[in-house]
């Protein structure tokens, strides 16, 4: 749905994207998560050509923009809702006149922006909210009114740039459910921008990560977080899954040790995902292989209705059968990482 292939932008020197390639396909929700600075404005503002890359090409819905003229680009931008971090409402408008503008300067006629827009008000669930001006709605409310504004010429893409980043952790569930709901309901290709992870956790069906104008990863979100690769990945999904062992964890496995020097021992990170977990692979690993297994540390949470989690477990045993464990743990899809042999 989304191409876009060899993109570099620049402002005057500073190069903010340089090389991007993306494929976003239709019906999907791809997410987009860097920190602050590496170019995701400038890269979502690429998509509908607000900025043109100085090289690449854009091409949405088999169309390539980059080659239109401006008159043909202008309704082309028409196929592209645009959502905002703090919603760009106009505050002399009320709800639903914010939510007509686009059907306005798209010339439809009057009697059919009122029915539309009762319809968009009825699915962000405003109806009865459409008298009243910006200043009098909450936060969430008004990214419902931008998000009712941007469906309203009925877009194949929608773009959201940080659109959750100025409302609470209870508000942004909300909005990114309404997001899900209209992604399921009409097969509307989304492209969410974000510098949360839990963002992307809760929502998006990939990911890509950009860091300094480039893509360094991009996958599966499940695939992602079991198996990050590039250190911004992370350290981006540490703010959710703590990757590193807490202090009182490695005192506790000090402790374990004192007093068995002459055994084997070793501090495992599991990694795991999906439906697999639902197996009793860790009673099946110390029976099969005679090891002893504690569990030192861990998180299991849950990604696109699939549980994922981290395990740090301390092994201890004959070195050759704790190697044998690993190896069934990894035949068994689990990511295992040694943190420390101790032994
Ligand atoms: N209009 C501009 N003029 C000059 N530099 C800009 C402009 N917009 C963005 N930049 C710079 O380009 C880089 C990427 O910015 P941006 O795309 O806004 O990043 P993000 O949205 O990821 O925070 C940053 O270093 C930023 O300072
Ligand atoms: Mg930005």
């Amino acid at each position: 749905m989304i191409q876009l292939q060899g993109i570099t932008q620049a402002y005057g020197a500073h190069e903010a994207l340089r090389g991007i390639d993306l494929d976003v396909a239709p019906g999907e929700i791809f997410g987009i998560i860097g920190r602050s600075g590496a170019g995701k404005s400038s890269l979502v503002r690429t998509i509908n050509l607000l900025n043109r890359p100085k090289a690449g090409k854009v091409i949405v819905g088999g169309r390539e923009l980059t080659a239109l003229p401006e008159a043909q680009l202008r309704a082309a931008r028409r196929e592209i809702g645009l959502i905002f971090q703090h919603f760009n409402l106009l505050s002399s408008r009320t709800v639903a006149q914010n939510v007509a503008l686009p059907l306005e300067l798209a010339g439809v006629a009057p009697a059919e922006i009122r029915q539309r827009v009762d319809e968009l008000l009825d699915l962000v669930g405003l109806a009865d909210m459409r008298d009243r001006y910006p200043a009098q709605i909450s936060g969430g409310q008004k990214q419902r009114v931008g998000i009712a504004r941007a469906l309203a010429n009925r877009p194949k893409v929608l773009l959201s740039d940080e659109a959750t980043s100025a409302l609470d952790p209870e508000t942004t569930r909300s909005i990114l459910g309404l997001l899900k709901q209209i992604n399921r309901e009409f097969g509307l290709t989304i492209v969410l921008i974000t510098h949360q992870m839990q963002v992307i956790k809760q929502v998006a069906d990939r990911v890509a990560v950009i860091d300094a104008g480039r893509i360094v990863e991009q996958g599966r979100v499940i695939e992602v977080f079991t198996r990050p690769r590039h250190a911004t990945t992370r350290s981006l999904i540490e703010e959710i899954v703590p990757q590193a062992l807490p202090e009182s964890v490695l005192a506790r496995i000090r402790a374990l040790m004192t007093g068995r020097p002459a055994q084997e021992a070793q501090l495992l990170r599991l990694a795991f995902a999906g439906s697999g977990t639902d197996r009793p692979l860790l009673s099946d690993i110390v029976r099969q292989h005679g090891i002893d297994l504690s569990i030192v540390h861990g998180q299991v949470d849950e990604v696109q209705g699939q549980p994922f989690g981290s395990l740090a477990v301390f092994a201890r045993g004959a070195r050759e059968r704790i190697d044998a464990a690993t190896a069934h743990l990894r035949g068994a899809g689990v990511h295992v990482e040694e943190v420390a042999h101790v032994g």
